[in-house]
C-alpha cells in the first residue's frame, strides 16, 4: 500500500462534536476543550459555527468562544459560515479559515440550510469572494456524499458535480462528508477516485461519521486513494441536527492510533488526546465512544493499579 508519510487532521470536536448536544454546554467547557486540544498538538481546529442560533442553539456563543480562544502561532482556527452574515461575524472574530457547506442531495440541502443546492452555491459565492479578498483560507464540505437520510442513495455524479462547483468558487479544500456514516470502503474508493479526476487530491479531505462503525475502514480506503487530510472529533462526539440517527464523527483517538500504527506522522500527542477525550466525556456525563481512547485509558488505569 502506497501511504503518505504525514496526515493532516482537522479537529472538529468543538463544532461538529458539540453542535448536536441537547443540553447547553457552557462556554467555559467549550473553551477548555479547545485549550486541551491545542495542548495535544492540534494545529487545525474547527472551533464553532456562525450559523443561525434559531437553527443550532448550541453554537449561539460562537463569538464568545472565539474571543476567549488561545491563538498560538501556526494554528488555523476555522468556523462554519453558511452566508455573508456568518462570514462577517467570522471575520470580526478573527477566524483563519471559513467553511461553507453544501450537500450532494437536494433534500438534505433544504433541511440543513433551507435552500436548494444551486441557491446555496449562489449564497456561497460572495462568501468565497470575501474570504479571498481578506486572505482567509476557504474550505467546503459536501454533505451526504455517501447516502442521504431523506433521499437514500446519492449518485457519485452528484458528489462530483457539487465538488466541481465548490472548486470553481476557489475552495482551498473540499471535504467529502459521510454525514450519516453509511459509506463502505469500496464506495469511498469509488467516490474519491471520481472526485479526484476533477479536484486535485491535495485539496480533498475525508469527513466520516461512524454510525455504522465503518469510519476507520473508510479512512484507510481514503488513504489508499491518496487522500491525506481528514476531519475527526475527540471522543467521537458529534452528529448533525439535520441528520437524525447519525452518530458522531470518527474519533480522533481512533484515527491517530490507526495512523501512528501505520507509521504515519500526525503531530498529535495520543496520550493527551486520550486525556482530553476522557475529560470532555466526563463533562458531558457519558462514556467516550472512542474505542482506542477507552482502551488506552483502561490500560493506564490497570498499570497505575499494579505499580
Ligand atoms: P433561513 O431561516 O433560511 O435564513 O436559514 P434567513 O436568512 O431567513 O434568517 C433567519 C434568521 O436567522 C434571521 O434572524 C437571521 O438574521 C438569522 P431573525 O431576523 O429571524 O431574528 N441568521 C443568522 N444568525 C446568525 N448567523 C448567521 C445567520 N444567518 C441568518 N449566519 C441558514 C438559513 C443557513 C441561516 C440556516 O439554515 C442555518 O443557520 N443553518 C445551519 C445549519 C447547521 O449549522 N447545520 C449543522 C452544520 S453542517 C454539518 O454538520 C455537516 C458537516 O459536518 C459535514 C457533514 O458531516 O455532512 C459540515
Ligand atoms: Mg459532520
Amino acid at each position: 500500500m502506497n501511504l503518505p508519510s504525514r496526515v493532516l487532521i482537522t479537529e472538529v470536536g468543538p463544532r461538529d462534536g458539540l453542535q448536536n448536544e441537547k443540553q447547553p454546554v457552557s462556554t467555559d467547557v467549550k473553551v477548555e476543550l479547545c485549550e486541551r486540544l491545542l495542548g495535544a498538538g492540534v494545529r487545525q481546529l474547527e472551533a464553532t459555527s456562525f450559523v443561525s442560533p434559531k437553527w443550532v442553539p448550541q453554537m449561539a456563543d460562537a463569538a464568545e468562544v472565539m474571543a476567549r480562544l488561545p491563538r498560538p502561532a501556526g494554528v488555523t482556527v476555522s468556523v462554519l459560515t453558511p452566508n455573508m452574515k456568518g462570514f462577517e461575524a467570522a471575520l470580526a472574530a478573527g477566524a483563519d479559515e471559513v467553511v461553507i457547506f453544501a450537500a450532494a442531495s437536494e433534500a438534505f440541502s433544504m433541511r440543513n440550510i433551507n435552500c436548494s443546492i444551486a441557491e446555496s452555491i449562489e449564497r456561497f459565492r460572495p462568501v468565497a469572494q470575501a474570504a479571498k479578498s481578506h486572505r482567509l483560507r476557504l474550505r467546503a464540505a459536501v454533505s451526504v456524499a455517501f447516502g442521504c437520510p431523506y433521499q437514500g442513495e446519492v449518485p457519485v455524479a452528484a458528489v462530483v458535480d457539487v465538488a466541481m462547483r465548490l472548486r470553481d468558487l476557489g475552495c482551498d479544500e473540499i471535504g467529502i462528508a459521510d454525514t450519516i456514516g453509511v459509506g463502505t470502503a469500496a464506495q469511498v474508493g469509488r467516490v474519491f477516485d471520481a472526485v479526484a479526476r476533477e479536484v486535485p487530491l491535495d485539496r480533498l479531505s475525508g469527513h466520516f461519521h461512524d454510525t455504522y462503525g465503518q469510519a476507520v475502514a473508510n479512512v484507510v480506503a481514503s488513504l489508499q486513494s491518496g487522500v491525506f487530510r481528514f476531519d475527526s472529533s475527540i471522543a467521537g462526539l458529534g452528529g448533525c441536527p439535520y441528520a437524525k440517527g447519525a452518530t458522531g464523527n470518527v474519533a480522533t483517538e481512533d484515527v491517530v492510533y490507526l495512523l501512528h500504527g501505520l507509521g504515519i506522522e500526525t503531530g498529535l500527542d495520543l496520550d493527551r488526546l486520550v486525556d482530553t477525550g476522557q475529560w470532555i466525556s466526563a463533562q458531558l456525563g457519558r462514556r467516550s465512544v472512542s474505542r482506542a481512547g477507552n482502551a488506552l485509558a483502561a490500560r493506564r488505569q490497570r498499570e497505575a493499579e499494579t505499580t
